[in-house]
């Protein structure tokens, strides 16, 4: 069961509203690399997992990540000016006035982005502000997906997603601290890069755990696992891995029956 604890794991006190930047963190809200697919990733994964130290592991991380979720969630609130609308507009001059009325003013946040991260962003979902609904969708406007959720019967395979996904969300708050300035987002971009570092440790040693166990299982591989192909030349694959140097070349084109 879950229980609601009404204030954030970590302070978010954005310094003023910027749509650019509000539009910049939905990255981390509904994109591919955010929280919400960590949590649900951790929590799909936790149930089928035979090991109970790597269930509690996966269901505390999961936790956390939506505390994360939560933190982002008011962040990017925050950066719209909070959630009252009037009083948002109240602040603004009248040609921004105009643009907010219109339901557009993170449609012109769309080029602050474009130039912020030199890419053809698209943020089309103006809802964001016309209504101050957040969706679940990434900087570009695209929607989460279960898609993103990665989840198969083999632990190491769940795990080393899961070392993927912290690393991934990392890299991405990296990019947010470069390009978005406002110091109380950076304080929050700061926090979670440190708790994605963590996260990342957290799940390296399980991987190890993990690796032991399946060490004991009988193994699915056949008679073809211990070769190298040697089919490039002038390279140093062969020369600097391990694996390459023990095992038998193949030089193609055809594998012979074992
Ligand atoms: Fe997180």
């Amino acid at each position: 069961m879950y229980i609601h604890k009404k204030e954030l794991l970590f302070p978010v006190e954005v310094k003023e509203p910027n749509p650019a930047y509000a539009a910049a963190v939905l990255e981390q809200f509904g994109g591919a690399n955010g929280e919400l697919k960590a949590c649900l990733q951790y929590f799909a994964q936790s149930f089928s997992t035979p090991d109970p130290a790597i269930r509690d592991l996966l269901m505390d991380i999961s936790t956390e990540e939506i505390s994360h979720l939560e933190m982002v969630g008011s962040c990017i609130t925050q950066l719209m000016g909070g959630p009252d609308k009037e009083q948002m507009m109240n602040g603004l001059g009248s040609d921004e006035r105009k643009m907010a009325g219109e339901g557009n003013l993170l449609s012109d946040a769309k080029g602050y982005v474009n130039s912020m991260i030199h890419q053809n962003s698209t943020v089309q979902k103006s809802t964001i502000l016309d209504g101050h609904g957040l969706d679940f969708v990434d900087s570009s406007g695209t929607p989460f997906t279960g898609n993103f959720i990665n989840n198969v019967g083999d632990l190491v395979a769940n795990l080393q997603s899961d070392l993927a996904a912290e690393l991934r969300a990392k890299k991405v708050y990296e990019e947010l601290y470069r390009h978005v300035a406002d110091p109380g987002a950076r304080e929050m971009f700061q926090f979670l890069i440190d708790r994605e570092a963590a996260h990342a440790a957290l799940f390296e040693e399980a991987i190890e755990r993990a690796k032991g166990m399946e060490n004991k299982k009988a193994e699915h591989t056949g008679n073809h696992v211990n070769f190298y192909p040697n089919l490039s030349s002038g390279g140093q694959a062969m020369t600097e891995f391990k694996f390459a140097k023990n095992a038998e070349v193949f030089e193609g084109p055809i594998f012979s029956k074992k």
